[in-house]
């Protein structure tokens, strides 16, 4: 398959890296040929400014947004690999699907109601936390950490195969863990298409 690994960390030594790394790696092993976009080194603008709202409107798309829709339609599959930011996406990936999942490319309008027109085979969602998993239990928040990408985002952009990971109290992770976790991670690059 042809994987996009969309990937949006500020910093090359943080364990979001190594994920990027490890799934990487899986992937390229399993004979997947890999593209990845690491918006922070492309220092993506994530700001959907009005002339770019405009041109939308009238159907003309930027080229700036071109650019990056070729990335998506080009893959058959997606990785995402970000830090939980205040129950979200960093801004840099927000941003990204602001500009790129436009109408008329991303999804319609039909008198049913809005259709998704992404053809890809297969989206991972890979997320790390800084709380513990009870944490959210005990807010019963567990779902607010990945629905608004699985479910506002890819599925409703008609994406079906969408599996996601949460890994949690990373920041506090004894080393043994992370490594387990960056093992888990190259099986789950080596087994996308499994
Ligand atoms: C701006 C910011 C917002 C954060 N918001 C949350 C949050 O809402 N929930 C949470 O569990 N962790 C939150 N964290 C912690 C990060 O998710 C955590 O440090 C990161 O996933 C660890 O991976 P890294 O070492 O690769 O950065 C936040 C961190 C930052 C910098």
């Amino acid at each position: 398959m042809r994987v996009l690994i969309v990937y949006a960390h500020p910093n090359p030594a943080s364990f979001n890296h190594a994920m990027l790394e490890y799934c990487q790696r899986g992937l390229v092993a399993a004979g997947h040929e890999v593209r990845v976009k690491d918006l922070y080194t492309e220092n993506f603008d994530p700001v959907l400014r009005a002339s770019d709202l405009a041109s939308l409107q009238t159907s003309v798309i930027p080229e700036k947004i071109a650019q990056e829709q070729e990335a998506l339609l080009w893959a058959e599959g997606l990785v995402f690999i970000y830090p939980l930011w205040w129950y979200g996406r960093p801004a840099i990936l927000k941003g990204w699907f602001d500009h790129i999942l436009t109408n008329g490319v991303a999804f319609a309008y039909s008198a049913e109601g809005p259709i998704g027109l992404l053809q890809h085979k297969k989206a991972l969602v890979l997320i790390t936390a800084g709380s513990d998993k009870s944490f959210f239990q005990a807010n019963d928040s567990e779902t607010l950490i990945h629905r608004p990408m699985t479910d506002g985002t890819l599925s409703f952009c008609g994406i079906k195969n969408i599996q996601y990971e949460i890994f949690y109290n990373v920041p506090t992770l004894p080393l043994e863990e992370r490594e387990k976790i960056l093992q888990q991670i190259t099986r789950l690059g080596e087994n996308f298409d499994a």
